[in-house]
């Protein structure tokens, strides 16, 4: 049986067995979707998933009740210049995910829904990191698989469309937003709010690498809003994608009521990768998977994390330091000027992309160590990409360079794209080969007067490191 929240009293609330009740809540935003859709695109997919997947879960479980809270319709996004976004900061809907879901563990619920209708990889992942943590601190399962749903080809799922959505998907790839997708699912289930100007909506395509770059996709989607292709929407395709959610939510629904693997749906493909996830300063449960505290054998702690373009000048102020302690980079004392602004820049570029990083260590919030890889960005060469490391001169040999390469190894492993990391080393700078060495980088061959330094010439090895 199901039953809205806000339809019961708190005396019939605590009656129900919690053991067999499961909470449902839908998190998707309302935002603009372009000038065929309304702004309530994703609210009404959410709900609609929800009853209809609730119905067939009442057929499976009879025993069981299913309550319904009112939609939280607010979420993350970044595409800005259109009135209607109810956008929040990633962090912020980490904490209401939170929040709201500590509310329900705090009525007694022991299985939580989430039902987050809205594809934008942050948004997900804030509320399964939300997810994680509640579960890790109270021992209740709240479960979100939209991100898992979402993303069920990179994650290899083997979940099937119906032919023709198969055929249409590989014709008409990347409809990431008001496309003939959600159009189709809007002609579906709310006809009436879809604007018969829907076949005029020109095709705007938009590829991965652009998504991670919000000025890019705004700039793409200016005066209209979508991206994709709408004119091949229909009601009958509609049918098709909301019923074939319907079917893999129930399907992953039922895993978890069952606690039968239903973790292969708990998490987008992208959660690992430290781009998508939030600050993780926001609830302080968890051990930060993207900032490392450690303990240096001379007692001091040393911080390394992803340098954000708040950085820049510290940053500058580094890169201006080491240029003057050590011949074996490819730029010396004055030879390149730094300035805040350019690394601010350079930072928000890297950060632009899912193959790229800037690493810092910091002691006492001074920068002491920077490693920096930038991936290709072609698709032939984006598994691939150059590193640069240095440590202060007053800190080598403390370890720091190594704790660099880890956490820059680690990075690489989760991001699921970067499959070679290389590097160019002057054939004579015998520390730092031994520390590629250790982390496994192999030479690869010597490029002849690499360096050229003081009237003396420099050959350099190319050593790489294949991520597998
Ligand atoms: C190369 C560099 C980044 C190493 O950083 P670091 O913090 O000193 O390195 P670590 O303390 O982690 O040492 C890593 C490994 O390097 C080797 N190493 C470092 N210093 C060493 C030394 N004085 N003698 C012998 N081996 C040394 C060791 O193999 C060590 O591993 P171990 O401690 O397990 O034995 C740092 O020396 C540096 O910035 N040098 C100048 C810039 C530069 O050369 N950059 C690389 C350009 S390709």
């Amino acid at each position: 049986m199901s039953k809205s929240i806000m339809e019961i009293t708190w005396e019939e609330l605590e009656m129900i067995d919690k053991e067999k009740a499961v909470m449902f809540i839908t998190f998707a935003p309302i935002e603009e979707h372009g000038k065929h859709l309304p702004l309530g695109v994703d609210v009404f997919q959410s709900k609609q998933w929800e009853e209809e997947t609730i119905k067939l879960l009442e057929d499976e479980f009879s025993d069981y009740e299913f309550l319904i809270m009112p939609p939280l319709p607010f979420g993350y996004g970044n595409i800005v210049g259109f009135p209607g976004n109810l956008h929040l900061k990633q962090d912020t809907i980490k904490r209401v995910a939170y929040e709201v879901i500590e509310n329900v563990v705090n009525w007694g619920m022991k299985n939580i829904v989430i039902i987050a209708g809205h594809a934008e990889p942050k948004h997900l992942i804030a509320i399964e990191e939300a997810c994680d943590e509640i579960n890790t601190k109270y021992g209740v399962c709240a479960f979100s698989p939209m991100g898992a749903i979402f993303s069920n080809e990179k994650l290899r799922l083997n979940i099937r469309h119906d032919h023709e959505i198969e055929k249409l998907l590989n014709k008409y790839p990347n409809d990431f937003h008001a496309g003939w997708i959600e159009t189709s699912n809007m002609l579906d289930i709310k006809s009436r709010l879809v604007k018969a100007s829907y076949p005029e909506q020109p095709d705007i395509c938009i590829n991965h690498e652009d998504m991670v770059c919000p000025e890019k996709v705004s700039e793409k989607i200016k005066g209209f809003g979508h991206m994709g292709y709408p004119k091949i929407a229909s009601a009958k395709l509609g049918e098709l994608l909301n019923d074939w959610m319907t079917q893999t939510l129930f399907e992953a629904i039922r895993a978890f009521i069952i606690r039968d693997n239903y973790q292969i749906y708990e998490h987008h493909f992208l959660y690992n990768n430290p781009f998508f996830r939030t600050s993780n300063i926001v609830t302080g449960n968890r051990p930060l998977s993207h900032m490392k505290e450690i303990i240096l054998r001379n007692g001091n702690k040393l911080i390394i994390r992803k340098a954000t373009s708040e950085d820049a000048e510290k940053t500058a102020n580094y890169k201006t330091v080491i240029a003057g302690e050590s011949d074996f980079l490819t730029f010396g004392e004055n030879e390149i000027a730094i300035t805040t602004e350019k690394e601010r820049e350079s930072i928000e570029s890297i950060n632009c992309k899912d193959n790229s990083i800037m690493i810092i260590a910091l002691l006492d919030d001074e920068i002491v160590g920077l490693i920096v890889f930038r991936g290709g960005d072609r698709v032939r060469v984006r598994h691939v990409g150059e590193i640069g490391v240095t440590v202060r001169k007053s800190h080598w040999g403390l370890g720091i360079g190594s704790f660099l390469f880890e956490f820059l190894i680690e990075w690489a492993k989760q991001t699921g794209i970067i499959r070679k990391m290389n590097l160019r080393v002057r054939t004579d700078n015998e520390n730092a080969i031994k520390l590629y060495e250790k982390y496994g980088f192999k030479k690869e061959g010597i490029l002849k007067r690499d360096f050229y330094i003081n009237g003396i010439f420099y050959d350099s090895i190319s050593m790489g490191l294949l991520i597998d």
